[in-house]
């Protein structure tokens, strides 16, 4: 059976309240979905379950204070907010709620919580009375307007003795809404086909010219437009990544054969994204055995340009789909991306600053810029899986007018 959350990195966030003891299940069964977990724990919730259990349960650290030297040198807050596609803060008790509503950074979930980008999602648990009074309702309304989602209490018996509203809402339930907040549908009954990672191009049979890619970005996209209920092919150079669940790998290793991968496809595909970065130029006669070493002190290597995919594709006459690239820029950022975009005859380009150590290749981090008709849109630096999930909205919405306007 497919894995509703594989891939996919929560942080489950425990606040103090009779519930804090379901946390530990709710860890399990989201491993069971494939979900990778970390924990952080506020001090109350350290009152009623140990962060030994949710260590051992989650094989990761616990996350505990904001002013801890050694865990912050470790994983600090922001990099655990980066880290995560989620953020769950299960149970969430009256206290956390008021103090999230209030935009809190002085302990380390409320400062999780305002550091991320990806989505919040709260689940509260407390006595009935608490939860209806008007200042736990208008604490609820609060966070809403911020985007935030919130899993509504269960109605039952409480731990206090009491019945009424205020229950944790059944574990079950909590993986499957967190599970169908990946599935947007946006991209239902699309083919897609994304490019991703370098290409090899062969010296001999030992030594090659390739690039610093390593297929992040790209690998994150066709997760991303997957869950956007695409079907989609990934064609992939060398990279070290696992292939996400529900896409179809090709693996290839040169640019002539990424584009003869391509092509072969290309004409059942709805969207191509070409995020590969394809080497430019390859040997004109690679050596047939490895080259030995000489007395010589130089070597020459006579280059000749590869294909340029992209091009190829957006050159296709009849069905060519809606083309989206990359434009990999050390300077001039939009500039460059501009003239790609012209020259490319492209839908969209995502302009990518490579200059920044901190983002672009290999990085788990990056920050673009969309070009596109009557769009300019940046996305600040974030995940390279958050931005995917962004950016495919961008382009199923693109996408989606090309075909109403024709
Ligand atoms: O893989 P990561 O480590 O996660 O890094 C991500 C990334 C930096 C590789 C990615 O975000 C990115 O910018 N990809 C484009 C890399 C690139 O080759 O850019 P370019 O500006 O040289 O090429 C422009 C476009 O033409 C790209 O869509 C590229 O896929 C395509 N191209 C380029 C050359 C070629 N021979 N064939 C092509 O199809």
């Amino acid at each position: 059976m497919t894995k509703r959350l594989s891939n996919k990195r929560i942080l489950l966030g425990v606040t103090g309240g009779i519930a804090a003891y379901k946390s530990a299940e709710i860890c399990r069964r989201l491993q069971d979905e494939g979900a990778e977990i970390r924990t952080a724990m506020t001090s109350a919730a350290q009152k009623f379950i140990t962060p030994l259990t949710l260590q051992a349960l989650s094989r990761n650290p616990v996350h505990l204070d904001l002013l801890d030297a050694q865990t912050e040198s470790a994983m600090g807050h922001i990099e655990v907010a980066r880290w995560a596609d989620l953020i769950l803060i299960a149970p969430a008790s009256a206290d956390f709620i008021s103090r999230l509503a209030q935009g809190r950074s002085d302990d380390l979930l409320t400062a999780i919580c305002l550091a991320a980008d990806c989505k919040v999602v709260v689940a509260p648990s407390m006595n009935r009375s608490m939860w209806e009074k008007n200042a736990t309702q208008n604490n609820m309304g609060e966070i809403q307007k911020r985007k935030i989602k919130i899993l509504n209490p269960d109605e039952g018996d409480q731990a206090c003795g009491e019945v009424g509203v205020g229950r944790l809402m059944e574990v079950r339930n909590i993986v499957n809404a967190l599970s169908e907040m990946f599935e947007t549908h946006s991209l239902s009954g699309k083919q897609v086909l994304v490019t991703a990672g370098p290409t090899r191009e062969a010296i001999d049979p030992v030594r090659y010219i390739s690039n610093h890619s390593s297929g992040k970005q790209g690998y994150a996209i066709a997760e991303a437009a997957m869950e956007a209920g695409a079907a989609v092919t990934l064609i992939s150079g060398p990279t070290n990544l696992p292939v996400p669940a529900r896409v179809k790998i090709v693996n290839v290793e040169s640019a002539d054969e990424m584009l003869e991968k391509t092509l072969s496809i290309i004409e059942s595909t709805d969207i191509f994204i070409s995020v590969a970065a394809v080497a430019d130029f390859k040997v004109e006669s690679p050596a047939s055995s490895k080259i030995k070493k000489t007395g010589e002190l130089k070597l020459s290597l006579e280059l000749s340009k590869t294909p340029d995919i992209l091009l190829e594709i957006s050159k296709l006459n009849g069905r060519k789909p809606f083309t989206v690239g990359f434009a990999a820029e050390t300077e001039n950022l939009i500039k460059n991306a501009e003239k790609k975009l012209r020259e490319k005859d492209l839908d969209l380009i995502v302009a990518n600053n490579v200059s920044d150590p901190t983002i672009g290749f290999n990085s788990d981090l990056n920050e673009v810029t969309v070009l596109g008709h009557q769009l300019h849109k940046t996305f600040p630096k974030s995940s390279k899986k958050t931005l995917a999930r962004n950016l495919v909205v961008v382009i199923a919405e693109k996408c989606l007018d090309s075909i109403s306007y024709g």
